[in-house]
């Protein structure tokens, strides 16, 4: 099982050297990707304009913009709450920037402007993501809430 405290502790050593979003998400992409096994994406879509744009990830190449309310990124920004997808051909627009994502969970992340953007993460396994990892995740989107330094946004 994935030791999402563990995750928390590396993520508050990290902001003590930058809380910027690009190096602090960088690494937490860095992070998730290593630490959660059977995953092929793991990063950020952040507001910009008025939609989300790919932010620091790790994974193959993806979608650059994503509008509110489209695919799983879009409607869990745009409605803020965490969706947990089992099975991702299911859901009604989801976005498939890769043929091989099977299941996903998106995490809504906010600064003083409400929803700032969306932590994403895919697996090429069906039903990938448990309870367990969605209170994990949960945790860690509070976290990064709460120190992360959104302030170079063009929301
Ligand atoms: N599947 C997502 C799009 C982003 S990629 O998976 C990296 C969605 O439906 O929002």
């Amino acid at each position: 099982m994935t030791d999402y405290a563990m995750i928390r502790e590396q993520v508050k050593g990290l902001a003590e050297a930058s809380t910027d979003y690009v190096p602090l998400f960088s690494n937490v992409s860095a992070i998730l990707y290593e630490q959660l096994p059977d995953l092929n994406w793991a990063g950020f879509y952040l507001m910009d304009k008025g939609c989300l744009l790919v932010g620091p990830f790790q994974g193959k190449a993806a979608c650059i913009r994503i509008q509110l309310g489209k695919g799983v990124c879009g409607t869990a920004a745009a409605e803020d709450r965490i969706i947990r997808v089992e099975d991702v051909h299911e859901f009604p627009g989801h976005i498939a920037c890769d043929a091989a994502s099977n299941s996903e969970i998106v995490v809504p992340l906010h600064g003083k402007e409400g929803v700032v953007g969306v932590l994403d993460i895919d697996s090429p396994k069906k039903n990938r993501f448990s309870e367990a990892d969605e209170e994990g995740l949960a945790g860690l989107g509070a976290l990064l809430d709460q120190i992360t330094d959104f302030s170079r946004l063009s929301i």
